[in-house]
């Protein structure tokens, strides 16, 4: 018989057991890392954390964009070139388009594409980081991000992502369940659509990916859907601010923890979303743990790893992606170190989270399913029976290949 090998670690010494417990999440904690390379083009937008203090956010009042949209959106495609659809249910792309260059009009449907696609990318925008701000201002009052970075030349409304050879994301750090989030979701009003810039990235690697939430809310069956709809649930920024201060970092505004619906309304569109995510959602209200542990992890997967659902994107220097975090959820991917990877993100509030019976209520509208009233848009009839079985005019078929 062969001999058996025993691999044997080392047994822990105190200063090996710190290094290990100081691994570094890259959403919880964010990144302090800094290459020193001060004559890099962007560096006054490489992250400065100062030691502000800030009140706690009270109530504004937002006007929905959308609204206003000629649902066509004939002026906005009008001034592109091409205009792709990258998924059915998510993502399109714009290009042609100058984001400087867009009218009143023009950005009304925008924000109305934007809530409707989930996110749309352009690429080669010089659009500086005034004219983002100013282009977000647009869409609702700016949120100002209580531990991430903003920018050295002090401007406190942009949120800087930015990573570079100084330090390595660890992977013993983090799951990739618990980066797919919706910005600061535990926020009284949550972000509407948010824009960020690639300033400079890596040549390959640094994707991002983007999970619709009215998809995943079409892929339940009627009576879980109507299960959800009744539900709220807790949202923490509670992991965020811990993460900040275990890396020394100041917290500028006390954290929060927000109730917000389990299914939310998006005010343009009328269509119904699931609103939970990994990154901030921490429980269901009112039902036991138990049950709300499945129903979050069951959630979160399908958030996570339902291919169907999800876009992709690949950015370039100067790409722009702009996502409406009331119906999407997003994770960057952490696989490009040691290159450095630099982006600004303007991100504008939006009204507080509607459930369904409030907008029927408010609005005297049904709420709607995306995907059945796309296919009624396009003249296809699908019943549906209470378990789910679709019955009528479309056929169900099995996984063949
Ligand atoms: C974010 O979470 O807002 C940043 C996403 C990214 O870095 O791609």
């Amino acid at each position: 018989m062969a001999p058996v090998t025993v691999n044997q670690q080392p047994a822990p010494t105190e200063a090996n057991l710190k290094a290990e417990v100081r691994v570094f999440n890259p959403f919880y904690s964010p990144s302090i890392g800094d290459d020193g390379d001060n004559t890099y083009e962007h560096s006054q937008y490489k992250p400065s954390f100062p030691e502000l203090a800030w009140e706690p956010l009270t109530e504004v009042q937002v006007a929905e964009r959308g609204l206003s949209a000629d649902p066509s959106k004939q002026s906005l495609f009008k001034a592109a070139e091409k205009v792709r659809h990258l998924t059915p249910v998510i993502g399109t792309e714009i290009l042609g388009l100058d984001l400087r260059q867009l009218s009143d009009t023009q950005k009304d449907e925008l924000a109305l594409l934007v809530a409707e696609r989930g996110v749309v990318f352009f690429r080669d925008q010089e659009i500086s980081i005034h004219e983002q701000l100013d282009l977000a201002r647009h869409f609702g009052p700016l949120h100002k991000h209580a531990t991430t970075p903003i920018p050295r030349n002090g401007l406190e409304e942009v949120h800087v992502v930015y990573n570079d050879s100084s330090r390595r994301p660890d992977p013993a750090a983090f799951s990739k369940l618990e980066l797919w989030h919706s910005d600061v979701s535990y926020e009284i009003q949550p972000p509407g659509a948010t824009s960020l810039k690639l300033l400079t990235g890596p040549e390959v690697g640094g994707d991002t990916l983007w999970s619709s939430g009215y998809a995943l809310y079409s892929s339940l069956s009627p009576g879980f859907q109507k299960y959800l709809e009744g539900l709220t649930a807790l949202h923490s920024a509670v992991a965020q601010a811990e993460g900040a201060r275990a890396a020394g970092l100041h917290v500028r505004r006390q954290e929060i923890e927000t109730a917000h619906p389990v299914v939310r309304v998006h005010p343009a569109t009328g269509w119904k979303s699931v609103y939970v995510n990994p990154g901030f959602t921490r429980r269901i209200i009112g039902v036991p743990k138990a049950e709300s542990d499945a129903i979050l992890t069951f959630l979160f997967r399908q958030i996570s790893e339902n291919p169907d659902h999800q876009v992709r994107f690949k950015w370039e220097r100067n790409s722009v992606a702009i996502w409406d975090n009331r119906v999407v959820f997003h994770s960057a991917t952490f696989d490009f170190w040691p290159a450095t990877r630099h982006a600004l993100r303007a991100t504008p509030h939006g009204e507080k989270p509607i459930s369904v019976a409030d907008y029927e209520e408010q609005t005297g509208k049904q709420a709607k399913d995306r995907q059945l009233a796309t296919w009624e848009q396009q003249g296809i009839t699908v019943e549906q029976h209470a378990n789910g079985a679709a019955t009528g005019a479309i056929k169900k078929r099995g996984y063949n290949d």
